[in-house]
């Protein structure tokens, strides 16, 4: 399986730490038949019924007139305006970012349809019940300390949470506690109501001494209970109460804890995040809660790790208006400017806030209330613009000196961009700050992103370069060999026939652009050129480049009608594509990976209208080895 497939085919199957559980086809279809989709998107989308569809605002992009579409007799969804599409398990994936297994058991418990016990495997069975003993002893804890924050021994952590201005009722929405002084309190406490000491260590609440006893991990502690989306109960956060170190203690990860996978809050901040269309990020657990306290409730925050790649996909999938609000001093500037990258990364963007006169948002609440606070989050900086005003801050900009050390900072960060129009915009919005001339920076991100492409980290191992946006993707290279093997030919020659045609009229960038961009080519040499010929109709000096365009055209011979040889290998590439989709198709079916297969089937749909396009006829069925559609 390529490392493609497996990322995507999610995390089951790669840390094989998560339970993988299986439920039969017959009982899919059971649900599918009691579910009804009209209903359940119901509770997401206020729906309008249009002849024998329903219509509404798609809920995974921003959009101002409705171009979501449920059909109720196929039981499908379609957005016309950004390509989402899927049954009832797709959907209720998409909008609470949850795995096929998950989806299926949250759609049966709200039709009311007990699950199968055989569901598991003996080793996913094994992993779900020590996944439940962990989670009771959590529980346990969770209430134990809940109690002792209101008895005599918690006083003066509950005084201490007071005075960080925290209502009675927002402690409890938080389940809120104190682990008091001793050295067994939560150990003993659970060994006595019968829990077994396995899962107390497992859930990282018991620790081992060196004598084979066990104490307790949290001790005088306020504890900071921690959720997944779904709001099950999965670590503890553990906070001083006065200056001691750690100041947190965080649970370690365990079966049920993956520190780069969850997000304080989320489950609490959901159904804001979705009904305001924006959320908004921060350092600290505290900074989170005393924002819920002051009105404002679509804020998570990480767990004190580097936010991940992970972390802002499942962001991106809620909202695409994520707003950085991190503390204000160096650390938290560094924080913010590797959180952007993560955020484009991930294939989105994010806004920055920054503030003065307090040192983290916590702060800035208590001392100038939520309502400052929203219209911070409100005037947020595009991530672009906030390196700007960074750089710009440290130097004086009137000066050549200054005026280059910021061009210095911005030129990789404007090269690394995906968009053209984003470009476009920041180099214009740059050259006004800078009062230089336009076309100077553009000449300079050019040359930025050839020197980086030419250069050790170019197209010659392209995955090892940093940039947010030139993410290659990995082709497969799975057991059938031959199949692979005559596909990438058939790639091969495609992409160097599209480079052929394009180096004899470079003009036909605009043509070729309407149908491809440089992530259709695995190529890293094609992909190179192409983007470098989208950018500029000259070609690169390089000496590499030049004699590899060479070759290509020695391979070739001469091209009498570019525009002929240019079609035709664009639609060829869209042909292969196809049945690389296919052939990834058969693996992830193979893995019962049922979102990639949906995720497939959505570009596949796709390369046949554009490949309608390119040719204009015999495209439209699917072809009989077709797996996974939905209708007959
Ligand atoms: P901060 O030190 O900014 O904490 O760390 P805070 O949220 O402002 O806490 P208060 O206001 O002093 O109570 C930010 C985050 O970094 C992680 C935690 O997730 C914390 O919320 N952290 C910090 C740790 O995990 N361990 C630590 O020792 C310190
Ligand atoms: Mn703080």
């Amino acid at each position: 399986m390529s490392p493609n497939i497996k990322a995507l085919v999610g995390r089951e199957l790669t840390d094989g730490k998560v339970s993988r559980r299986y439920y039969s086809e017959d009982f899919i279809a059971e649900l599918k038949s009691r579910a009804d989709i009209v209903s359940l998107i119901s509770e997401y989308v206020r729906l309008r019924r249009t002849g024998k569809n329903y219509v509404g605002l798609c809920p995974f992009h921003q959009e101002k007139t409705p171009s979501f579409s449920v059909d109720p007799d196929k039981q499908l969804f379609y957005c016309f305006g950004c390509g989402q599409g899927g049954n009832i398990f797709t959907f209720l994936m998409k909008i609470e970012n949850l795995t096929f297994q998950d989806a299926v058991e949250e759609l049966a418990r709200r039709t009311g349809l007990p699950l199968p016990k055989a569901a598991l495997d003996p080793e996913a069975a094994r992993r779900s019940a020590r996944a439940a003993g962990i989670r009771k002893a959590l529980e346990f804890a969770r209430d134990r300390y809940r109690e002792m924050l209101y008895s005599a021994h918690g006083a003066k952590a509950l005084k201490y949470l007071q005075g960080r201005g925290l209502s009675r009722e927002i402690i409890d929405l938080f389940q809120l506690g104190y682990a008091p002084a001793g050295w067994d309190f939560v150990t003993q406490g659970a060994l006595k109501a019968g829990i077994d000491i396995r899962y107390l260590e497992l859930s990282g609440l018991s620790v081992r001494s060196r004598r084979g006893t066990y104490y307790d991990r949290f001790r005088n502690r306020i504890m900071f209970p921690i959720w997944d989306t779904r709001g099950e109960l999965i670590g503890f956060a553990g906070r001083a109460l006065g200056d001691e170190t750690p100041k947190y203690l965080n649970s370690p990860d365990t079966p049920v804890f993956h520190k780069s996978r969850e997000l304080y809050a989320l489950h609490l901040a959901k159904p804001s995040i979705r009904s305001k269309g924006r959320v908004c990020v921060m350092e600290g657990y505290m900074d989170v809660i005393s924002m819920f306290q002051n009105g404002i409730d679509y804020v998570v925050a990480g767990m004190g790790t580097a936010f991940s790649v992970e972390q802002a996909r499942a962001l991106l999938l809620l909202s695409d208006d994520v707003v950085l609000a991190y503390d204000q001093d160096e650390a938290g500037k560094k924080a913010v400017r590797r959180c952007i990258d993560v955020f484009r990364e991930a294939g989105g963007r994010s806004r920055v806030v920054t503030f003065e006169g307090a040192k983290d948002p916590d702060e800035f609440v208590q001392r100038y209330g939520g309502d400052k606070f929203e219209e911070l989050i409100e005037n947020a900086s595009p991530d672009i613009r906030f390196i700007f005003e960074e750089a710009a801050r440290s130097t004086d900009i009137s000066t050549v000196e200054g005026k280059l050390q910021v061009k210095d900072i911005m030129i990789p960060v404007l090269a690394a961009l995906d968009s053209e129009f984003e470009i476009s915009v920041y180099t214009t919005e740059l050259s006004r700050k800078l009062d230089v001339r336009k076309e100077s920076l553009e000449r300079d991100v050019e040359l930025y992103r050839r020197r980086a492409r030419a250069g050790t980290r170019g197209y010659k191992n392209p995955k090892n370069s940093n940039t947010t946006g030139y993410d290659n993707r990995s082709r497969s290279s799975g057991k059938n060999h031959s199949v692979q093997g005559s596909i990438a030919l058939g790639r091969q020659r495609a992409e160097e026939g599209i480079i052929r045609a394009l180096v004899e009229k470079p003009e036909l960038i605009r043509m070729a652009s309407a149908y491809l961009d440089e992530s259709d080519f695995a190529g890293n040499m094609c992909r190179f050129v192409y983007t470098n010929l989208a950018s500029s109709p000259k070609l690169p000096e390089d000496h590499e480049v030049s004699s590899w365009i060479a070759e290509i055209c020695a391979k070739f011979g001469p091209v009498d009608r570019p525009e002929r040889v240019l079609m035709d290998c664009i639609r060829r590439l869209k042909e292969v594509r196809l049945r690389e989709l296919r052939e990834e198709m058969k693996l992830v079916q193979e893995a019962q990976d049922e979102q990639r297969l949906m995720a497939i089937l959505n570009e596949y749909q796709e390369l046949l209208r554009q490949a309608k396009s390119t040719r204009g006829d015999d495209y439209d069925s699917f072809p009989d080895d077709f797996p996974g559609r939905e209708e007959g």
